[in-house]
């Protein structure tokens, strides 16, 4: 990715390494739209199965999904696991194992005080006698049916599922692992970043070519991935607040300066992909309604960054008021219509809990 003048002055400013000559160039503005319409399995089928299960992601890639995304953290051992945040008391049985009742505590997440139980605190042996819980049992009760199947997967067994899974249906099955809380495992000795390096490298993954993106919604931690690994990089954004690297850095910047169009020039010097919260490309109006597009979607094809938000669910609940059924947040809405709002926007792909949805709009077909 070319660096302008002026984003370099900034890498400058903040003392930070430039991608490498050897990484390979991002998708880039237009390269992957149109029938390379990417569709993620947001934490697998999210939507039919209790998250970050090896069934969830199975489930994902035969139901077309292009990658699969295990959000990524680590034991007390220092193994990667599959899990969307260190403290495991809302996806899992831990609550019901009395061994391991002292092992409940208080950890400051970010800036948020936290109680539960949490991974760092779990050798692997341990973690394993757990089993996945679903984590919205009130709007998806169908997914409780698993609750208690499934083992929290490591990252090496979701690699080896995607490795299966491409044999057996014939094409690429790949990998869209996220770095969660980069900052709060580092401070505990534990960094995530290495570890990444080294399960990428150790499965030939760590080259231009393999169908593998990595994401963080911190920046640093990114900054250091882009001069180690050569698979393009996404950095995460949300419609509030700021990386919590930034914040612990006293860096002012926040989310919204990184998606202005100089901000998005800047991530470009060091990422290939932008993964904003789905609002930050069309806002809702005080009703939940739909308004007009950003011009993010424009400004970050223009920095040359592939755009992929987050995330796409057919439960009312998280609809735009635009689609919603009715007033029952469990029930089902109209999960083509956000999707083909989102496309005409002009997204590269996005994330969706629901994957045969999203692979049915961008076939333009019925959903199997
Ligand atoms: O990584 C994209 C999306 O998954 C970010 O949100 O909180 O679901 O990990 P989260
Ligand atoms: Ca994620």
């Amino acid at each position: 990715m070319r660096m302008t003048v002026a984003a370099a002055a900034v890498l400058t400013m903040v003392g930070a390494a430039p991608a490498t000559a050897d990484r390979p160039a991002g998708p880039g503005p237009g390269a992957s739209r149109g029938d390379d319409f990417t569709v993620v399995g947001h934490r697998g089928a999210s939507g039919y199965r209790p998250e970050h299960t090896l069934a969830a992601y199975e489930l994902a890639a035969r139901m077309g999904a292009d990658y699969i995304e295990p959000d990524l953290v680590t034991t007390k051992d220092g193994v990667l696991v599959a899990r969307h945040e260190p403290e495991i008391g809302g996806t899992t049985d831990v609550a019901e194992h009395p061994e391991f009742a002292g092992r409940k505590t208080t950890k400051d997440l970010d800036g948020v005080a936290v109680t539960g139980w949490f991974t760092e605190d779990f050798t692997l042996a341990e973690l394993r006698t757990l089993r996945a819980t679903e984590r919205i049992p009130d709007v998806r009760q169908r997914n409780t049916l698993y609750d208690g199947r499934y083992p929290v997967p490591t990252f090496q067994e979701v690699i080896d599922l995607s490795k299966r899974l491409s044999r057996e249906l014939g094409r690429p099955i790949g990998i869209y692992p996220e770095t969660k809380h980069p900052t709060f495992f580092q401070r505990q000795g534990l960094a995530l970043e290495p570890k990444v390096v080294e399960a990428l490298n150790r499965n030939g993954l760590n080259r231009p070519g393999a169908k593998v993106f990595v994401q963080s919604f911190e920046v640093s931690n990114l900054r250091w991935l882009s001069s180690r690994l050569r698979v393009p990089l996404v950095q995460l954004t949300s419609a509030s607040g700021a990386p919590y690297d930034f914040v612990a850095n006293g860096d002012p910047r926040t989310y919204a300066d990184l998606v202005t169009a100089s901000g998005l020039r800047w991530v470009a010097g060091y990422a290939d992909g932008l993964g904003p919260e789905k609002n930050q490309v069309i806002p809702r109006d005080a009703a939940g309604f739909l308004g007009e597009p950003t011009a993010l979607v424009r400004d970050a094809h223009r920095a040359g960054l592939t755009v992929h938000p987050y995330t796409f669910r057919a439960e009312n609940q998280f609809l735009p008021a635009d689609f919603r059924s009715s007033v029952v947040p469990a029930e089902y809405g109209d999960l083509f219509a956000e999707i083909a709002a989102f496309r005409a926007a002009g997204i590269d792909g996005l994330f969706s809990d629901n994957p045969d949805v999203a692979v049915a709009a961008r076939d333009d077909r019925p959903a199997a």
